[in-house]
Protein backbone atom coordinates (compact mmCIF):
# COMPACT_ATOMS: atom_id res chain seq x y z
CA UNK A 1 0.00 0.00 0.00
CA UNK A 2 1.81 2.98 -1.01
CA UNK A 3 1.08 6.68 0.15
CA UNK A 4 -0.24 9.09 -2.59
CA UNK A 5 2.54 11.45 -4.07
CA UNK A 6 2.17 15.09 -3.39
CA UNK A 7 5.23 16.03 -5.32
CA UNK A 8 4.42 15.54 -9.19
CA UNK A 9 5.91 13.07 -11.19
CA UNK A 10 5.69 14.56 -14.96
CA UNK A 11 6.68 18.06 -16.17
CA UNK A 12 2.86 18.71 -16.88
CA UNK A 13 2.12 18.42 -13.59
CA UNK A 14 4.25 20.76 -12.20
CA UNK A 15 2.73 24.41 -11.65
CA UNK A 16 5.01 27.73 -11.40
CA UNK A 17 8.70 28.10 -12.30
CA UNK A 18 6.96 28.56 -16.01
CA UNK A 19 10.02 29.87 -17.80
CA UNK A 20 12.14 27.42 -15.96
CA UNK A 21 9.84 24.45 -16.92
CA UNK A 22 9.62 25.66 -20.44
CA UNK A 23 13.54 25.85 -20.62
CA UNK A 24 14.26 22.22 -19.60
CA UNK A 25 11.32 20.72 -21.08
CA UNK A 26 12.85 22.21 -24.77
CA UNK A 27 16.39 21.24 -24.03
CA UNK A 28 15.41 17.19 -22.88
CA UNK A 29 13.26 17.22 -25.74
CA UNK A 30 15.97 18.53 -28.02
CA UNK A 31 18.37 16.19 -26.16
CA UNK A 32 16.12 13.47 -26.76
CA UNK A 33 15.82 13.80 -30.26
CA UNK A 34 19.10 13.59 -30.77
CA UNK A 35 19.41 10.57 -28.72
CA UNK A 36 21.87 12.17 -26.25
CA UNK A 37 22.23 12.81 -22.36
CA UNK A 38 21.04 16.09 -21.17
CA UNK A 39 23.88 18.75 -20.78
CA UNK A 40 24.07 19.44 -16.68
CA UNK A 41 21.45 21.63 -14.72
CA UNK A 42 22.22 23.87 -12.00
CA UNK A 43 19.55 24.71 -9.99
CA UNK A 44 19.73 27.21 -7.27
CA UNK A 45 17.88 29.06 -5.18
CA UNK A 46 16.30 28.98 -1.56
CA UNK A 47 14.93 25.98 -0.22
CA UNK A 48 11.79 24.56 -0.55
CA UNK A 49 11.17 25.78 -4.15
CA UNK A 50 11.19 22.56 -6.06
CA UNK A 51 14.77 21.29 -6.99
CA UNK A 52 15.00 17.81 -5.84
CA UNK A 53 11.18 17.47 -7.40
CA UNK A 54 12.43 19.04 -10.87
CA UNK A 55 15.55 16.69 -10.44
CA UNK A 56 12.71 13.25 -10.48
CA UNK A 57 10.98 14.84 -13.12
CA UNK A 58 13.99 15.34 -15.94
CA UNK A 59 14.80 11.97 -14.60
CA UNK A 60 11.58 10.71 -15.99
CA UNK A 61 11.20 12.83 -18.85
CA UNK A 62 14.44 11.43 -20.08
CA UNK A 63 13.53 7.86 -19.21
CA UNK A 64 16.43 7.53 -16.90
CA UNK A 65 17.52 6.50 -13.41
CA UNK A 66 17.87 9.19 -11.20
CA UNK A 67 20.45 8.44 -8.46
CA UNK A 68 20.78 11.03 -5.50
CA UNK A 69 23.37 11.92 -3.54
CA UNK A 70 24.81 15.14 -1.68
CA UNK A 71 27.85 17.48 -1.42
CA UNK A 72 28.57 16.55 2.42
CA UNK A 73 27.66 12.61 1.94
CA UNK A 74 30.90 12.67 -0.21
CA UNK A 75 33.18 12.15 1.64
CA UNK A 76 36.19 10.62 -0.13
CA UNK A 77 36.69 10.20 -3.79
CA UNK A 78 36.17 6.59 -4.03
CA UNK A 79 33.12 7.76 -2.95
CA UNK A 80 31.80 9.56 -5.99
CA UNK A 81 33.73 7.02 -8.13
CA UNK A 82 31.59 4.42 -6.91
CA UNK A 83 28.43 6.34 -8.33
CA UNK A 84 29.60 7.46 -11.65
CA UNK A 85 31.41 4.28 -12.46
CA UNK A 86 27.54 2.45 -11.66
CA UNK A 87 25.75 5.30 -14.00
CA UNK A 88 24.09 3.97 -16.94
CA UNK A 89 23.71 6.03 -20.39
CA UNK A 90 21.70 9.17 -19.86
CA UNK A 91 21.45 8.51 -16.40
CA UNK A 92 20.66 11.68 -13.76
CA UNK A 93 22.77 12.06 -10.67
CA UNK A 94 20.97 14.63 -8.52
CA UNK A 95 23.96 16.56 -6.36
CA UNK A 96 21.99 18.06 -3.29
CA UNK A 97 24.33 21.52 -1.54
CA UNK A 98 26.58 20.61 -4.29
CA UNK A 99 28.47 23.77 -2.75
CA UNK A 100 29.33 21.57 0.17
CA UNK A 101 31.62 19.59 -1.71
CA UNK A 102 35.50 18.78 -0.58
CA UNK A 103 37.73 20.10 -3.04
CA UNK A 104 39.33 16.41 -3.56
CA UNK A 105 35.87 15.51 -4.57
CA UNK A 106 35.26 17.90 -6.74
CA UNK A 107 38.53 17.45 -8.72
CA UNK A 108 37.33 14.02 -9.80
CA UNK A 109 33.85 15.78 -11.11
CA UNK A 110 35.82 17.94 -13.37
CA UNK A 111 36.90 15.58 -15.84
CA UNK A 112 33.54 13.31 -14.88
CA UNK A 113 31.31 16.19 -16.27
CA UNK A 114 33.85 17.24 -19.22
CA UNK A 115 34.79 14.33 -21.13
CA UNK A 116 32.90 11.29 -18.94
CA UNK A 117 36.19 10.54 -17.98
CA UNK A 118 37.03 8.98 -14.17
CA UNK A 119 40.68 10.40 -13.01
CA UNK A 120 41.81 8.34 -9.89
CA UNK A 121 45.08 7.58 -8.44
CA UNK A 122 45.60 3.54 -7.02
CA UNK A 123 47.54 2.75 -4.42
CA UNK A 124 50.18 5.22 -2.46
CA UNK A 125 53.64 5.56 -2.51
CA UNK A 126 55.56 4.43 -5.09
CA UNK A 127 53.25 2.21 -6.67
CA UNK A 128 50.54 5.01 -6.87
CA UNK A 129 49.22 5.16 -10.35
CA UNK A 130 46.49 6.98 -11.97
CA UNK A 131 44.07 5.34 -14.38
CA UNK A 132 41.57 6.56 -16.60
CA UNK A 133 37.69 4.94 -16.79
CA UNK A 134 35.53 5.87 -19.55
CA UNK A 135 32.01 6.90 -17.81
CA UNK A 136 28.64 6.36 -20.14
CA UNK A 137 27.29 10.12 -20.74
CA UNK A 138 25.13 11.16 -17.78
CA UNK A 139 23.62 14.60 -16.92
CA UNK A 140 24.79 16.04 -13.52
CA UNK A 141 22.05 18.09 -11.75
CA UNK A 142 23.81 20.18 -8.82
CA UNK A 143 21.21 22.23 -6.55
CA UNK A 144 22.75 24.77 -3.91
CA UNK A 145 20.68 27.75 -2.72
CA UNK A 146 23.19 30.55 -4.01
CA UNK A 147 25.32 29.77 -7.06
CA UNK A 148 27.87 32.50 -5.57
CA UNK A 149 28.69 29.45 -3.42
CA UNK A 150 30.34 27.18 -6.05
CA UNK A 151 33.83 27.57 -7.29
CA UNK A 152 34.14 29.03 -10.60
CA UNK A 153 35.47 25.92 -12.47
CA UNK A 154 33.01 23.79 -11.16
CA UNK A 155 30.10 26.50 -12.06
CA UNK A 156 31.46 26.97 -15.21
CA UNK A 157 30.85 23.43 -16.00
CA UNK A 158 26.72 23.58 -15.94
CA UNK A 159 25.47 24.27 -19.40
CA UNK A 160 22.36 24.87 -18.39
CA UNK A 161 21.60 27.23 -15.31
CA UNK A 162 18.54 27.99 -13.79
CA UNK A 163 17.32 30.01 -10.97
CA UNK A 164 14.44 29.16 -8.84
CA UNK A 165 11.90 31.67 -7.88
CA UNK A 166 9.74 32.59 -5.11
CA UNK A 167 5.82 30.77 -5.97
CA UNK A 168 3.20 33.79 -6.73
CA UNK A 169 -0.26 33.30 -4.21
CA UNK A 170 -1.87 32.06 -7.79
CA UNK A 171 0.37 29.20 -8.00
CA UNK A 172 0.47 27.89 -4.46
CA UNK A 173 -3.20 27.94 -4.08
CA UNK A 174 -3.25 25.38 -7.26
CA UNK A 175 -0.72 23.57 -5.31
CA UNK A 176 -2.19 23.43 -2.46
CA UNK A 177 -5.46 22.47 -4.21
CA UNK A 178 -4.05 19.86 -6.04
CA UNK A 179 -2.30 18.38 -2.98
CA UNK A 180 -5.49 18.68 -0.64
CA UNK A 181 -6.95 16.62 -3.22
CA UNK A 182 -4.52 13.83 -3.30
CA UNK A 183 -4.65 13.80 0.72
CA UNK A 184 -8.51 13.37 0.23
CA UNK A 185 -9.41 16.22 2.16
CA UNK A 186 -11.79 18.79 1.04
CA UNK A 187 -10.81 22.16 0.88
CA UNK A 188 -12.23 25.58 -0.54
CA UNK A 189 -10.93 27.84 -3.20
CA UNK A 190 -10.94 30.26 -0.38
CA UNK A 191 -9.07 27.80 2.64
CA UNK A 192 -6.53 26.66 0.22
CA UNK A 193 -5.81 30.46 -0.80
CA UNK A 194 -5.17 31.60 3.17
CA UNK A 195 -2.76 28.73 3.06
CA UNK A 196 -1.31 29.55 -0.41
CA UNK A 197 -0.90 33.65 1.32
CA UNK A 198 0.84 32.48 4.62
CA UNK A 199 3.38 30.04 2.83
CA UNK A 200 6.39 32.15 2.53
CA UNK A 201 6.24 31.91 -1.20
CA UNK A 202 7.36 28.22 -0.61
CA UNK A 203 5.38 24.77 -1.69
CA UNK A 204 7.58 23.27 1.02
CA UNK A 205 5.95 24.91 3.89
CA UNK A 206 2.27 25.22 2.18
CA UNK A 207 2.07 21.24 1.88
CA UNK A 208 3.17 21.49 5.47
CA UNK A 209 0.63 23.71 6.58
CA UNK A 210 -1.83 21.91 4.90
CA UNK A 211 -1.10 18.77 6.60
CA UNK A 212 -1.28 21.21 9.99
CA UNK A 213 -4.59 22.57 9.13
CA UNK A 214 -6.18 19.68 7.96
CA UNK A 215 -5.07 18.09 11.52
CA UNK A 216 -7.10 21.84 12.95
CA UNK A 217 -10.15 21.15 10.52
CA UNK A 218 -10.35 17.71 11.70
CA UNK A 219 -10.67 18.14 15.87
CA UNK A 220 -11.97 21.50 15.55
CA UNK A 221 -14.07 21.50 12.76
CA UNK A 222 -16.18 19.27 10.55
CA UNK A 223 -12.91 18.37 8.18
CA UNK A 224 -13.66 20.95 5.37
CA UNK A 225 -10.90 23.31 5.28
CA UNK A 226 -12.33 26.75 5.02
CA UNK A 227 -11.45 30.26 4.75
CA UNK A 228 -11.80 30.71 8.43
CA UNK A 229 -10.66 27.00 9.49
CA UNK A 230 -7.26 28.05 7.53
CA UNK A 231 -7.17 31.34 9.57
CA UNK A 232 -7.78 30.13 13.28
CA UNK A 233 -5.30 27.00 12.48
CA UNK A 234 -2.36 30.13 10.98
CA UNK A 235 -2.94 32.12 13.78
CA UNK A 236 -2.54 29.05 16.09
CA UNK A 237 0.57 28.16 14.70
CA UNK A 238 1.87 31.73 14.75
CA UNK A 239 2.42 32.54 10.99
CA UNK A 240 1.13 35.62 10.77
CA UNK A 241 -1.19 37.24 8.03
CA UNK A 242 1.39 38.49 5.83
CA UNK A 243 3.08 34.60 5.92
CA UNK A 244 5.98 35.76 8.45
CA UNK A 245 6.48 32.91 11.10
CA UNK A 246 8.10 33.34 14.73
CA UNK A 247 11.52 33.46 13.08
CA UNK A 248 10.75 36.05 10.60
CA UNK A 249 9.40 38.40 13.10
CA UNK A 250 12.11 37.79 15.75
CA UNK A 251 15.26 39.14 13.22
CA UNK A 252 12.84 42.08 12.50
CA UNK A 253 12.38 42.86 15.56
CA UNK A 254 15.79 42.27 17.09
CA UNK A 255 17.31 44.74 14.08
CA UNK A 256 14.81 47.35 14.80
CA UNK A 257 15.10 47.42 18.68
CA UNK A 258 18.89 45.89 18.93
CA UNK A 259 20.18 47.68 16.31
CA UNK A 260 17.78 50.84 15.71
CA UNK A 261 16.74 49.33 12.45
CA UNK A 262 19.92 48.68 10.89
CA UNK A 263 22.59 48.59 9.24
CA UNK A 264 23.37 45.68 10.96
CA UNK A 265 26.25 43.14 9.88
CA UNK A 266 25.38 39.48 9.48
CA UNK A 267 27.51 37.85 12.18
CA UNK A 268 26.23 40.59 14.69
CA UNK A 269 22.39 39.40 13.68
CA UNK A 270 22.92 35.37 13.83
CA UNK A 271 24.78 36.14 17.83
CA UNK A 272 21.71 38.05 18.35
CA UNK A 273 18.93 35.79 17.32
CA UNK A 274 21.02 32.53 18.00
CA UNK A 275 20.80 31.49 14.44
CA UNK A 276 23.46 30.38 12.02
CA UNK A 277 24.39 33.34 9.65
CA UNK A 278 24.04 30.24 6.57
CA UNK A 279 20.62 29.43 8.01
CA UNK A 280 19.54 33.42 8.23
CA UNK A 281 21.37 34.11 4.54
CA UNK A 282 19.62 31.18 2.81
CA UNK A 283 16.33 30.44 4.53
CA UNK A 284 15.24 33.41 6.57
CA UNK A 285 16.24 36.63 4.72
CA UNK A 286 15.61 36.03 1.24
CA UNK A 287 11.65 35.85 1.27
CA UNK A 288 11.70 39.58 3.58
CA UNK A 289 13.82 41.01 1.24
CA UNK A 290 11.41 39.66 -1.76
CA UNK A 291 8.76 41.07 0.33
CA UNK A 292 10.15 44.20 1.35
CA UNK A 293 10.60 44.05 4.82
CA UNK A 294 14.54 44.08 4.33
CA UNK A 295 17.03 45.43 2.65
CA UNK A 296 20.81 44.76 2.51
CA UNK A 297 23.06 47.22 1.86
CA UNK A 298 27.00 46.72 1.47
CA UNK A 299 27.02 48.15 5.57
CA UNK A 300 24.70 45.31 6.41
CA UNK A 301 20.77 44.79 6.61
CA UNK A 302 18.57 47.01 7.08
CA UNK A 303 14.79 47.05 8.07
CA UNK A 304 12.05 48.51 6.26
CA UNK A 305 9.12 51.22 6.92
CA UNK A 306 7.06 48.19 6.25
CA UNK A 307 8.87 46.32 8.98
CA UNK A 308 7.75 48.83 11.29
CA UNK A 309 4.49 48.80 10.24
CA UNK A 310 3.51 45.16 9.62
CA UNK A 311 5.66 44.74 13.52
CA UNK A 312 3.17 47.71 15.41
CA UNK A 313 0.03 45.75 13.27
CA UNK A 314 0.76 42.67 14.87
CA UNK A 315 1.43 43.49 17.94
CA UNK A 316 -0.96 45.72 18.43
CA UNK A 317 -3.42 43.15 17.40
CA UNK A 318 -2.45 41.02 20.19
CA UNK A 319 -2.93 43.67 22.64
N1 LIG B 1 4.36 20.30 -4.94
C1 LIG B 1 5.49 20.89 -4.56
N2 LIG B 1 5.93 21.72 -5.52
C2 LIG B 1 5.07 21.64 -6.53
C3 LIG B 1 4.98 22.26 -7.79
N3 LIG B 1 5.87 23.15 -8.21
N4 LIG B 1 3.96 21.92 -8.58
C4 LIG B 1 3.05 21.05 -8.15
N5 LIG B 1 3.07 20.44 -6.99
C5 LIG B 1 4.07 20.73 -6.17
Amino acid sequence: YALPKIRPQFMQDYIGQTAVREQLSMFIDAAKMRGEHLDHVLLYGPPGLGKTTLANIVAQEMGATLRQTSGPVLDKPGDLAAILTRLEPHDVLFVDEIHRLSPVVEEILYPAMEDFQLDIVIGDGPAAHSVKIDLPPFTLIGATTRAGLLTSPLRDRFGIVQRLEFYNEAELTQIVARSANILGVACEQLGAAEIAKRSRGTPRIANRLLRRVRDFAQVEGQGVITQMIASAALNLLEVDPMGLDKMDRRLLEKIIANFDGGPVGIESMAATVGEERGTIEDVIEPYLVQQGFMIRTPRGRVATTKAYQHLNLVATEKD
